[in-house]
């Protein structure tokens, strides 16, 4: 996607250096940073220089690249595991990370010289990010079809745009597929507080693009979906189990009680890749706590341009912060992956991680009238 006329991917490999978009400072600032070994990629996922699930995983996937290239040849399983140990630990939530260690480790080949080895890891992180960017793409190919050739209003929350991912988003993807093939689309973006991913990120990325949008605060999604301001609800997830339950940014169950309550469609977008057959139901997804001060604090620029980080709450709070909650399969009304529009429960998951094809033009509707 774009960034003042230019194109950009949110994380890409050069030589031996993976380059991401600091997010930490956007809206405020763009900034490049260069990360030179595995372990600097990793604390930039830890940190949330770089964030959103896809981006994560395609960062994760640059790292093992990254861990192959300098592992010794003496060692060289040795220091991978280590690699890999090391990024599973950055963060718990979102599949895709792990989805990407995985698929390295599993296709180094066996007993091939290092530099085989080497290469291939390459390749294979490269094709996680080429893949990843092109189920965006597809997904935004079939969710265009959710909007109307009239003025779609459509919600968010947090940042399933092309931040959140390699290129296009998953929730956001058909945001600018129809935006681009000139449907009348307009965004309400919650501001997702603590980290403010929507008014921070997903703002700025529609701003970008040319699509119209509004950030709400977080408290006044009930108030406009009871002014039928609303046509449908997409967000993003960050790992989905086998039943369909979704874990998504803090806030999204909420907004999925509301939509339910108002008779709102409510749908999530996702590539396959976020989805963990390893974990039965929502309940064994881990949820990420991060520290009190997101809550106890805001950040933003103070006069003199620099990031200022002030304090929200009185002196001594206490606070809790959980990353993400669970929203039950039970609240959507349809899962948008790359291969189709399901709706979502233990057999049609199934079906879905077994279908090698992509879905064909026209299957959105198809599979609405048949969810
Ligand atoms: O904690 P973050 O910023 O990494 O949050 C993850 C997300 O981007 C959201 O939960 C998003 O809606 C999922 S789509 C990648």
């Amino acid at each position: 996607m774009r960034v003042n006329g230019v194109a950009y991917r949110t994380v890409w490999m050069d030589g031996g250096a993976v380059k991401l978009i600091d997010q930490r400072l956007l809206p405020f600032r763009f900034k490049v940073v260069s990360l030179r070994t595995h372990q600097e990629t990793a604390e930039a996922i830890r940190a949330m220089t770089v964030r959103g699930a896809g981006a994560i995983g395609v960062a994760a996937g640059y790292a093992m690249a990254q861990a192959a290239r300098h592992a010794p040849a003496r060692a060289f399983d040795r220091a991978m595991a280590e690699a890999a140990e090391l990024l599973r630990g950055t963060r718990p939530t979102a599949r895709n990370l792990f989805y990407s260690v995985e698929r390295v480790l599993a296709g180094l080949p066996v007993g091939a010289p290092v530099a085989a080895r080497r290469a291939r890891a390459a390749a294979i992180a490269q094709a996680i990010a080429d893949e990843d960017a092109a189920r965006g793409r597809r997904i935004g190919a079939l969710g265009q079809q959710l909007f109307r050739r009239g003025r779609s209003r459509v919600m968010t929350h947090c940042n399933a745009g092309w931040l959140a991912f390699a290129d296009w988003g998953s929730a956001l993807a058909p945001v600018y597929e129809a935006h681009h093939r000139g449907k009348r689309v307009s965004v309400w973006v919650m501001e997702t507080r603590p980290r403010g991913q929507g008014a921070r990120l997903t703002a700025w990325e529609l701003g970008q693009e040319g699509v119209p949008y509004t950030v709400l605060a977080d408290t006044a999604a009930g108030h406009v979906m009871r002014q039928g301001l609303v046509d449908f609800v997409i967000v993003g997830a960050d790992r989905i189990a086998a039943n369909g339950d979704v874990a998504n940014k803090i806030g999204t169950y909420a907004l999925a009680v509301l939509a339910r309550a108002h008779r709102i469609p409510f749908y999530v977008a996702a590539p396959t890749t976020t989805i963990d057959l390893a974990c039965p139901t929502g309940a064994e997804i881990p949820i990420e706590e991060r520290g009190p001060d997101e809550v106890l604090r805001v950040s933003g620029p103070a006069d003199d341009g620099r990031l200022a980080h002030v304090r929200v709450a009185a002196d001594g709070a206490a606070a809790r912060n959980w990353a993400f909650d669970v929203t039950p399969a039970a609240y959507l009304t349809g899962l948008l992956t790359e291969r189709g529009l399901v709706a979502p429960g233990p057999r049609t998951i199934r079906a879905l991680m077994r279908a090698p094809g992509r879905a064909r033009p026209g299957a959105v509707r198809r599979a609405l009238v048949h969810a």
